[in-house]
């Protein structure tokens, strides 16, 4: 996707800075674009605790390439066979302990370390690890893309029924190319129905409190010349209630087997709203979003807490303005739970799933 005239991916490497990984910080958007460097596992880790790397897409291609990194490492400090298994262990449980809810990270890192296990020597083993998060960077950005396609057909058929009024649609957080490689998977239908000059508008809510909408989606969306206008989370409803909604596209961080979504926390709340008013809620999100092995929603998975300054502050350049009263308690959940009766469709690159066991199972086979 563009930023100004030019065309980004949010994460690359440079075969000729050998073994650096570059990533637009997020955390400098939309106010400075800029560029961060990574040469070890552990820059990675730091980079994704930071939050300049995030997004369920993207955690997990930085993760890949964090064990590609590992590799290198391991590399140049001469580690024995035995010792470089021992290294690529621990920077896979660092890496999967630096944000817990998502489950793109295990994934992508799983299929990195598959690729490399048939070779004993650490050369091999290198060159391995970065063909294969190549291709699953590249994977992702076609994923998106037909998400993107798939999703289209839904805004196409509002567009058909409203006689061709413009279709509005609401997001929730950022599930946009800043959180994938490329398209974005919420943003994704977006792209393509104004691609085909479908006229769309999007309601962006700022996603309290680190305002993942308001900062990214809204900058990316700029960006990309679509009409947009950010609301608060709490506007969402009352948007919605006086019919200005057509559709809703959400991202996710995990898909339990029943179709239970966890994302940004909020979410829920969007989609009882969604539900209460009768707008379709889909949840944009390719198959590796899916862990079969969650039951559901609430079968264990692990809500990211983070730090109470979130809400408690909010930063203005480098200061910090307390927004709360002193002394208050606070509690700052990353994310909720989206039972699957409140969604209307998961798109996936592989079509338009209904969130049940039965879908799921098929689609992931
Ligand atoms: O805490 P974040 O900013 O990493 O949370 C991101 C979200 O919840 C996104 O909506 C989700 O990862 C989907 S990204 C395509």
């Amino acid at each position: 996707m563009r930023i100004g005239n030019k065309r980004y991916r949010t994460i690359w490497d440079d075969s000729r800075e050998y073994a650096s990984v570059f990533a637009i910080d997020q955390n400098a958007l939309p106010f400075s674009l800029n560029v961060i460097r990574m040469k070890t596992a552990r820059d990675v880790y730091t980079a994704i605790r930071k939050m300049s790397v995030r997004g369920a897409p993207l955690l997990g291609i930085a993760s890949a390439y964090g064990i590609y990194l590992a590799c290198v490492e391991a590399r140049k400090k001469g580690l024995s066979r035995e010792m470089a298994e021992e290294f690529l262990k621990k920077r896979f449980e660092m890496l999967l302990s630096a944000r817990p809810t998502s489950i793109n990270p295990e994934w992508a890192m799983r299929v990195v370390l598959d690729s490399i296990s048939r070779y004993n020597n650490i050369d091999k083993k290198t060159g391995a690890a970065l063909r294969t998060v190549r291709r699953l960077a590249d994977n992702d950005a076609k994923n998106c893309r037909r998400i993107g396609i798939h999703g289209k057909k839904l805004i196409a058929d509002i567009y058909r029924k409203k006689r061709g009024e413009r279709v509005n649609i609401l997001t929730h957080c950022n599930a946009g190319w800043l959180a994938c490689i490329d398209y974005g998977t919420a943003t994704a239908p977006v792209y393509l129905s104004a691609e085909s000059k479908l006229p769309v508008q999007v309601w962006v809510e700022e996603t309290r409190p680190r305002n993942q909408g308001a900062k990214l989606t809204a900058f990316e969306l700029k960006q990309m010349g679509i009409p947009h206008t950010i609301i608060t989370d709490n506007a969402g409803g009352y948007v919605m209630q006086k019919g200005d909604v057509d559709i809703v596209l959400v991202g996710a961080d995990r898909i339990a087997q029943n179709g239970d979504v966890c994302n940004k926390i909020g979410t829920y709340k969007t989609a009882l709203a969604a539900h209460d008013n009768g707008i379709p809620f889909y949840v944009c999100a390719p198959l590796s979003t899916i862990d079969v092995s969650k039951k559901n929603g609430f079968d264990g998975i692990d809500i990211e807490e983070r730090d109470e300054d979130e809400v408690r502050y909010a930063m203005r350049g480098r200061s910090k303005i307390e927004l709360c009263s002193p002394g208050s308690g606070i509690k700052n959940y990353g994310f909720d739970i989206t039972p699957s009766r409140l969604i209307t469709g998961i798109i996936t690159e592989r079509g338009i799933i209904k969130p049940d066991k039965k879908s799921i199972f098929k689609i992931k086979k």
